[in-house]
Protein backbone atom coordinates (compact mmCIF):
# COMPACT_ATOMS: atom_id res chain seq x y z
CA UNK A 1 0.00 0.00 0.00
CA UNK A 2 2.21 2.70 1.01
CA UNK A 3 4.82 1.67 -2.37
CA UNK A 4 1.63 3.50 -4.15
CA UNK A 5 1.72 6.20 -1.61
CA UNK A 6 4.95 7.15 -1.28
CA UNK A 7 5.97 10.00 1.32
CA UNK A 8 8.91 11.18 -1.25
CA UNK A 9 9.53 10.88 -4.66
CA UNK A 10 11.96 8.24 -5.66
CA UNK A 11 15.53 9.22 -5.27
CA UNK A 12 17.44 9.16 -8.90
CA UNK A 13 20.57 11.58 -8.60
CA UNK A 14 23.21 11.27 -7.15
CA UNK A 15 22.66 14.41 -4.32
CA UNK A 16 18.94 13.29 -3.97
CA UNK A 17 20.15 10.74 -0.26
CA UNK A 18 22.35 13.93 0.43
CA UNK A 19 19.17 16.13 0.56
CA UNK A 20 17.32 13.79 1.89
CA UNK A 21 19.32 13.41 4.54
CA UNK A 22 19.67 16.77 5.18
CA UNK A 23 15.67 17.47 5.37
CA UNK A 24 14.72 14.43 7.31
CA UNK A 25 17.36 16.13 9.80
CA UNK A 26 15.95 19.65 9.93
CA UNK A 27 12.47 17.94 9.94
CA UNK A 28 13.20 15.43 13.30
CA UNK A 29 14.89 18.77 14.71
CA UNK A 30 11.78 21.26 14.06
CA UNK A 31 9.63 18.20 15.48
CA UNK A 32 11.84 17.11 18.98
CA UNK A 33 11.59 20.96 19.24
CA UNK A 34 7.86 21.97 18.36
CA UNK A 35 7.01 18.67 21.01
CA UNK A 36 9.40 19.91 23.90
CA UNK A 37 7.40 23.19 23.41
CA UNK A 38 3.82 22.08 23.35
CA UNK A 39 4.53 19.19 26.07
CA UNK A 40 6.27 22.12 28.62
CA UNK A 41 3.36 24.24 28.05
CA UNK A 42 0.75 21.95 28.55
CA UNK A 43 2.64 20.95 31.75
CA UNK A 44 3.16 24.08 33.23
CA UNK A 45 -0.72 25.13 32.28
CA UNK A 46 -1.75 21.96 34.52
CA UNK A 47 0.57 22.54 37.33
CA UNK A 48 0.21 26.37 37.72
CA UNK A 49 -3.60 26.95 37.00
CA UNK A 50 -5.70 28.51 38.98
CA UNK A 51 -6.88 26.42 41.83
CA UNK A 52 -9.23 28.70 43.45
CA UNK A 53 -11.28 32.30 42.72
CA UNK A 54 -9.11 34.72 44.70
CA UNK A 55 -5.59 33.02 44.78
CA UNK A 56 -3.03 35.90 44.02
CA UNK A 57 -0.41 35.59 40.92
CA UNK A 58 3.33 35.02 42.28
CA UNK A 59 5.79 36.50 39.48
CA UNK A 60 8.92 34.36 39.35
CA UNK A 61 12.01 35.24 37.59
CA UNK A 62 14.14 32.31 35.46
CA UNK A 63 17.01 31.98 36.64
CA UNK A 64 20.40 33.31 34.25
CA UNK A 65 21.82 29.46 33.73
CA UNK A 66 18.96 28.07 32.85
CA UNK A 67 18.23 31.21 30.21
CA UNK A 68 21.56 30.53 29.04
CA UNK A 69 21.01 27.06 28.42
CA UNK A 70 17.63 27.98 26.55
CA UNK A 71 19.34 30.55 24.32
CA UNK A 72 22.53 28.85 24.00
CA UNK A 73 21.33 25.12 22.59
CA UNK A 74 19.59 26.19 20.00
CA UNK A 75 22.18 28.52 18.70
CA UNK A 76 24.35 25.50 17.78
CA UNK A 77 21.53 23.40 16.43
CA UNK A 78 20.64 26.38 13.93
CA UNK A 79 23.93 26.58 13.23
CA UNK A 80 24.74 23.13 12.86
CA UNK A 81 21.83 23.57 10.17
CA UNK A 82 23.45 26.66 8.79
CA UNK A 83 26.81 25.05 8.21
CA UNK A 84 25.54 21.26 6.76
CA UNK A 85 22.84 23.50 4.76
CA UNK A 86 25.57 25.64 2.99
CA UNK A 87 27.85 23.22 2.58
CA UNK A 88 25.78 21.18 0.75
CA UNK A 89 24.24 24.07 -1.46
CA UNK A 90 27.90 24.85 -2.52
CA UNK A 91 28.24 21.19 -3.16
CA UNK A 92 25.05 20.14 -5.55
CA UNK A 93 25.44 23.53 -6.92
CA UNK A 94 28.64 23.33 -8.54
CA UNK A 95 28.68 20.98 -11.78
CA UNK A 96 31.54 18.65 -12.68
CA UNK A 97 33.65 19.78 -15.18
CA UNK A 98 32.66 17.03 -17.79
CA UNK A 99 28.99 17.71 -17.87
CA UNK A 100 27.34 17.33 -20.71
CA UNK A 101 25.83 20.67 -21.81
CA UNK A 102 22.02 20.67 -22.65
CA UNK A 103 20.41 24.33 -23.46
CA UNK A 104 17.11 24.32 -22.31
CA UNK A 105 14.44 27.33 -22.99
CA UNK A 106 11.31 27.84 -20.90
CA UNK A 107 8.12 29.58 -23.16
CA UNK A 108 4.53 29.41 -22.85
CA UNK A 109 3.66 26.78 -22.50
CA UNK A 110 6.36 24.63 -23.24
CA UNK A 111 10.61 22.84 -22.28
CA UNK A 112 12.57 23.14 -25.36
CA UNK A 113 15.72 21.14 -25.35
CA UNK A 114 18.81 21.47 -27.40
CA UNK A 115 21.49 19.30 -27.27
CA UNK A 116 25.43 19.97 -28.23
CA UNK A 117 25.10 17.20 -30.63
CA UNK A 118 22.37 18.85 -32.49
CA UNK A 119 19.26 16.97 -31.36
CA UNK A 120 16.35 19.11 -30.08
CA UNK A 121 13.18 17.61 -28.01
CA UNK A 122 9.97 19.74 -26.72
CA UNK A 123 8.81 18.16 -23.39
CA UNK A 124 11.09 14.93 -23.52
CA UNK A 125 14.72 15.18 -22.41
CA UNK A 126 17.33 12.20 -22.80
CA UNK A 127 19.94 11.64 -20.85
CA UNK A 128 22.46 8.81 -20.45
CA UNK A 129 22.96 7.27 -16.59
CA UNK A 130 25.50 7.86 -14.76
CA UNK A 131 27.23 11.14 -16.45
CA UNK A 132 26.09 14.54 -15.15
CA UNK A 133 24.61 16.74 -17.08
CA UNK A 134 24.51 20.30 -16.30
CA UNK A 135 21.47 22.49 -17.65
CA UNK A 136 21.91 26.61 -19.10
CA UNK A 137 18.66 27.70 -19.05
CA UNK A 138 16.89 30.73 -20.00
CA UNK A 139 13.23 31.59 -20.61
CA UNK A 140 11.44 33.02 -24.28
CA UNK A 141 8.76 35.08 -21.71
CA UNK A 142 8.00 34.83 -18.04
CA UNK A 143 9.77 33.44 -15.08
CA UNK A 144 9.14 29.29 -15.07
CA UNK A 145 10.83 26.78 -12.76
CA UNK A 146 12.58 23.41 -13.89
CA UNK A 147 11.65 20.61 -11.21
CA UNK A 148 12.18 16.69 -11.35
CA UNK A 149 11.33 16.13 -8.06
CA UNK A 150 13.18 12.31 -8.24
CA UNK A 151 16.70 14.16 -8.70
CA UNK A 152 15.53 16.70 -6.37
CA UNK A 153 16.58 19.30 -8.92
CA UNK A 154 14.45 22.61 -8.85
CA UNK A 155 15.63 26.06 -10.41
CA UNK A 156 14.29 28.81 -11.78
CA UNK A 157 14.26 29.85 -15.64
CA UNK A 158 14.63 33.27 -15.84
CA UNK A 159 13.68 36.11 -19.09
CA UNK A 160 16.81 38.16 -18.58
CA UNK A 161 19.94 35.42 -17.73
CA UNK A 162 21.08 31.93 -17.90
CA UNK A 163 20.79 29.93 -14.88
CA UNK A 164 22.38 26.43 -14.28
CA UNK A 165 21.56 23.51 -12.54
CA UNK A 166 23.03 19.97 -12.94
CA UNK A 167 21.88 16.39 -12.01
CA UNK A 168 23.26 13.22 -12.48
CA UNK A 169 20.93 10.50 -12.83
CA UNK A 170 21.89 6.83 -10.99
CA UNK A 171 18.80 4.64 -12.47
CA UNK A 172 17.25 4.74 -16.24
CA UNK A 173 13.70 5.29 -16.25
CA UNK A 174 11.25 8.03 -16.98
CA UNK A 175 10.83 10.77 -14.62
CA UNK A 176 8.37 13.55 -14.58
CA UNK A 177 9.57 17.03 -15.08
CA UNK A 178 7.42 20.13 -14.25
CA UNK A 179 7.02 23.77 -14.62
CA UNK A 180 6.72 24.74 -10.88
CA UNK A 181 6.54 28.76 -10.97
CA UNK A 182 3.44 29.84 -12.24
CA UNK A 183 3.22 31.13 -15.87
CA UNK A 184 -0.09 31.56 -17.11
CA UNK A 185 -3.45 29.77 -18.14
CA UNK A 186 -1.73 26.69 -19.27
CA UNK A 187 1.52 26.55 -16.48
CA UNK A 188 -0.08 22.67 -14.97
CA UNK A 189 0.59 21.72 -18.59
CA UNK A 190 4.08 23.14 -19.06
CA UNK A 191 5.70 19.30 -18.16
CA UNK A 192 7.28 16.48 -19.89
CA UNK A 193 9.37 13.56 -19.28
CA UNK A 194 12.83 13.28 -18.71
CA UNK A 195 14.45 10.09 -19.98
CA UNK A 196 17.48 8.07 -18.44
CA UNK A 197 18.66 5.61 -20.73
CA UNK A 198 21.83 3.11 -20.33
CA UNK A 199 24.76 4.77 -21.97
CA UNK A 200 24.56 2.33 -25.09
CA UNK A 201 20.80 3.28 -25.60
CA UNK A 202 21.61 6.77 -25.23
CA UNK A 203 24.62 6.54 -27.97
CA UNK A 204 22.02 5.23 -30.48
CA UNK A 205 19.28 7.72 -29.38
CA UNK A 206 21.79 10.76 -30.18
CA UNK A 207 22.15 9.20 -33.72
CA UNK A 208 18.60 9.40 -34.76
CA UNK A 209 17.10 13.19 -35.69
CA UNK A 210 20.61 15.31 -35.87
CA UNK A 211 19.94 18.23 -36.74
CA UNK A 212 22.63 21.26 -37.44
CA UNK A 213 24.32 21.19 -33.88
CA UNK A 214 23.92 24.67 -31.82
CA UNK A 215 27.64 25.62 -33.02
CA UNK A 216 27.23 25.00 -36.51
CA UNK A 217 24.00 26.77 -36.36
CA UNK A 218 25.57 29.40 -34.52
CA UNK A 219 28.04 29.73 -37.20
CA UNK A 220 25.59 30.41 -39.48
CA UNK A 221 23.83 33.37 -38.01
CA UNK A 222 27.31 34.41 -36.78
CA UNK A 223 27.70 34.96 -40.76
CA UNK A 224 24.45 36.28 -41.42
CA UNK A 225 23.96 38.63 -38.48
CA UNK A 226 27.19 39.76 -39.93
CA UNK A 227 29.12 39.80 -36.73
CA UNK A 228 32.11 38.29 -38.34
CA UNK A 229 32.79 41.72 -40.26
CA UNK A 230 34.02 43.11 -36.64
CA UNK A 231 35.08 40.01 -34.92
CA UNK A 232 37.66 39.28 -36.88
CA UNK A 233 40.59 37.20 -35.74
CA UNK A 234 42.58 40.09 -36.27
CA UNK A 235 43.75 42.42 -33.12
CA UNK A 236 43.09 45.88 -35.39
CA UNK A 237 39.44 44.75 -36.18
CA UNK A 238 36.56 46.99 -34.81
CA UNK A 239 35.07 44.31 -32.24
CA UNK A 240 36.97 42.08 -29.93
CA UNK A 241 39.02 38.84 -30.85
CA UNK A 242 36.75 36.12 -29.93
CA UNK A 243 39.04 33.03 -30.14
CA UNK A 244 40.00 31.39 -26.76
CA UNK A 245 37.97 34.75 -25.25
CA UNK A 246 35.44 32.07 -23.57
CA UNK A 247 36.14 31.25 -20.06
CA UNK A 248 38.98 33.87 -19.65
CA UNK A 249 38.42 37.52 -17.29
CA UNK A 250 39.11 40.25 -19.47
CA UNK A 251 39.48 43.88 -18.31
CA UNK A 252 36.57 46.39 -19.12
CA UNK A 253 36.51 50.34 -20.63
CA UNK A 254 35.72 51.03 -17.06
CA UNK A 255 38.60 49.72 -15.35
CA UNK A 256 36.83 46.71 -14.03
CA UNK A 257 37.13 43.45 -15.28
CA UNK A 258 34.36 40.37 -16.15
CA UNK A 259 34.45 36.36 -16.41
CA UNK A 260 33.64 35.57 -19.88
CA UNK A 261 30.88 33.08 -19.54
CA UNK A 262 27.60 32.18 -21.29
CA UNK A 263 25.49 35.44 -19.58
CA UNK A 264 28.40 37.54 -20.25
CA UNK A 265 28.26 36.73 -23.96
CA UNK A 266 24.51 37.09 -24.01
CA UNK A 267 24.62 40.46 -22.19
CA UNK A 268 26.84 41.44 -24.79
CA UNK A 269 24.67 40.42 -27.31
CA UNK A 270 21.40 41.70 -26.38
CA UNK A 271 23.20 44.80 -24.87
CA UNK A 272 26.45 45.62 -26.27
CA UNK A 273 27.12 49.22 -24.22
CA UNK A 274 26.31 47.63 -21.09
CA UNK A 275 29.79 46.49 -20.56
CA UNK A 276 32.48 47.60 -23.19
CA UNK A 277 35.77 45.22 -23.47
CA UNK A 278 38.72 47.30 -22.74
CA UNK A 279 40.58 49.23 -25.62
CA UNK A 280 37.05 49.29 -27.87
CA UNK A 281 34.13 51.51 -28.82
CA UNK A 282 30.75 51.42 -28.10
CA UNK A 283 30.13 50.63 -32.03
CA UNK A 284 28.28 47.31 -32.05
CA UNK A 285 24.02 47.78 -32.07
CA UNK A 286 22.10 45.29 -30.27
CA UNK A 287 20.71 42.02 -31.34
CA UNK A 288 17.54 42.43 -28.84
CA UNK A 289 14.29 41.23 -30.87
CA UNK A 290 16.37 39.90 -33.61
CA UNK A 291 17.70 36.93 -32.12
CA UNK A 292 15.51 34.57 -30.16
CA UNK A 293 16.24 32.75 -27.36
CA UNK A 294 17.25 29.45 -29.33
CA UNK A 295 19.39 31.79 -31.80
CA UNK A 296 21.14 33.20 -28.48
CA UNK A 297 21.96 30.05 -27.49
CA UNK A 298 23.42 28.77 -30.72
CA UNK A 299 25.73 31.97 -30.99
CA UNK A 300 27.06 31.59 -28.15
CA UNK A 301 27.71 27.66 -28.36
CA UNK A 302 29.58 28.87 -31.44
CA UNK A 303 31.88 30.97 -29.62
CA UNK A 304 32.57 28.84 -26.86
CA UNK A 305 33.93 26.56 -29.64
CA UNK A 306 36.22 29.20 -30.53
CA UNK A 307 37.93 28.43 -27.30
CA UNK A 308 39.67 24.87 -26.85
CA UNK A 309 38.60 23.37 -23.97
CA UNK A 310 41.42 23.19 -20.96
CA UNK A 311 42.48 20.24 -19.35
CA UNK A 312 40.67 16.89 -21.20
CA UNK A 313 36.85 19.07 -20.71
CA UNK A 314 34.40 17.57 -23.43
CA UNK A 315 34.74 19.88 -26.48
CA UNK A 316 31.37 21.70 -27.07
CA UNK A 317 29.90 19.79 -29.85
CA UNK A 318 32.19 17.19 -30.52
CA UNK A 319 30.39 13.95 -29.02
CA UNK A 320 28.18 13.54 -32.00
CA UNK A 321 28.60 10.43 -33.94
CA UNK A 322 27.97 11.39 -37.98
CA UNK A 323 25.91 9.70 -40.05
CA UNK A 324 21.86 9.40 -39.39
CA UNK A 325 20.02 6.39 -38.63
CA UNK A 326 16.72 5.93 -37.99
CA UNK A 327 15.79 7.26 -34.72
CA UNK A 328 16.44 4.87 -31.84
CA UNK A 329 13.70 2.96 -29.79
CA UNK A 330 13.98 4.24 -26.06
CA UNK A 331 13.74 1.34 -23.50
CA UNK A 332 10.69 1.79 -22.46
CA UNK A 333 8.88 1.50 -25.70
CA UNK A 334 7.11 4.97 -25.03
CA UNK A 335 6.21 6.00 -28.60
CA UNK A 336 6.12 9.58 -28.10
CA UNK A 337 9.75 10.63 -27.39
CA UNK A 338 11.72 10.48 -30.69
CA UNK A 339 13.72 13.24 -31.31
CA UNK A 340 11.20 16.21 -33.05
CA UNK A 341 11.74 17.59 -35.99
CA UNK A 342 11.57 21.73 -34.52
CA UNK A 343 8.98 22.66 -37.08
CA UNK A 344 7.08 24.24 -34.37
CA UNK A 345 6.18 28.06 -34.86
CA UNK A 346 8.50 30.71 -33.48
CA UNK A 347 6.87 34.17 -32.31
CA UNK A 348 9.35 36.72 -33.77
CU1 LIG B 1 6.07 27.63 -16.95
CU2 LIG B 1 4.66 27.42 -15.03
Amino acid sequence: MFKDFPLFPRAASTVADQIDTFYFFMVGVSGVLTLGVVCSMIYFALKYRRRHEDEEVSQEEAPMWLELVWTITPFFILMVMFTWGAWLFFDVNRPPAHALDVYVTGKQWMWKFQHVGGQREINNLHVPVGRPVRLIMASEDVIHSFFVPEFRVHTDVLPSRYTYNWFEATKPGKYHLFCSEYCGTEHSRMIGWVYVMEPEDYQIWLSGGVQGSPADEGKKLFASLTCNTCHTDSATARGPVLTGLFGRTRPLQNGQSVLVDENYLRESILNPSEKIAAGFQPLMPTFQGQVNEEQLVQLIAYIKTLTPPAGGGVPTGAQQPAGSVAPAQPPDGAAANAPPASGEQEPQ
